[in-house]
């Protein structure tokens, strides 16, 4: 899973060429849905968009956790791939979440279920962030750490920034508030707690892997280019990929 259409499209495309999954001969990958989230099939492989928020991956979750029991899927494996600010890291770097956090610092999701408040613990699975970080390439001329991510619920005021429509702190509350998080959290996003509750809820192994696009002590906008950013998007697919390859051998 990830957020876009066009980030899954394209991951789908490099898993294709990753597994050497043919297709008959004319015809082409196409979108098996496309109504809220979209969705590829490669092999056993579904590459589907997410959209932005708790909310939104929440909802798909459920439906795509209810999609694999029907479909009597053994063992499945959902993992995100994403984009995230870093809290003193190289933007550039890929981050493995090991644990997860929301914006007041706890490690559950909560959600209000027939008016009361329910807390879901937010784990991510061990052993299975140790396989993808066994699939790392330690050629790459970046690097990949684990550690924990924060899920805000918003972009902007939600993740400390002065740059949104309204914005009540200063400058220095931010920094103050940033500083203060780093050593604990090495990223920040905004799906981690809900994807980590449900699955864990639910039994299914799962993992996020995220890119950052910035290192949010030395500012709040995105100023890489456009390709710059194309690239790094790549960085965490790759990633995955070599863990489905490794992980699905030549049983597809
Ligand atoms: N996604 C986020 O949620 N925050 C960032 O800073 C970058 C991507």
């Amino acid at each position: 899973m990830g957020g876009t259409p066009g980030r899954m499209k394209n991951f789908a495309h490099l898993l294709m060429d990753e597994l050497d999954y043919k297709l008959p001969v004319g015809s082409e990958i196409s979108e098996i849905t496309s109504y809220r989230f979209s969705m590829y099939k490669v092999g056993p492989v579904l590459s589907i968009s997410h959209g932005m928020g708790v909310p939104s991956i929440g909802i798909l979750l459920h439906e795509i956790i209810k999609l694999l029991y029907h479909a009597k899927a053994k063992n499945p494996v959902i993992i995100r791939i994403g984009t995230s600010g870093g809290i003193g890291i190289e933007p550039g770097t890929v981050v493995i979440s090991d644990s997860a956090v929301d914006g007041l610092g706890n490690n559950f999701y909560e959600v209000a279920v027939l008016g009361k408040k329910v807390r879901r613990p937010a784990v991510f699975n061990k052993e299975l962030i140790d396989e993808i970080k066994s699939c790392v390439d330690p050629k790459n001329p970046y690097e990949t750490i684990t550690g924990t991510t924060m899920c805000a619920n918003d972009f902007y005021e939600g993740q400390g920034r002065l740059d949104g429509a309204i914005c009540d702190h200063s400058e220095s509350d931010k920094l103050n508030y940033l500083i203060n998080l780093k050593g604990r959290v090495v990223n920040i996003e905004m799906e981690a707690t809900v994807f980590a509750a449900l699955t864990h809820r639910t039994g299914i192994k799962a993992a996020i892997v995220c890119v950052t696009f910035v290192d949010r002590l030395l500012g709040d906008q995105l100023t890489s280019t456009k390709e710059q950013m194309e690239d790094w998007q790549k960085r965490p697919q790759k990633l995955v990929a070599a863990y489905i390859k490794r992980s699905l051998g030549k049983s597809y």
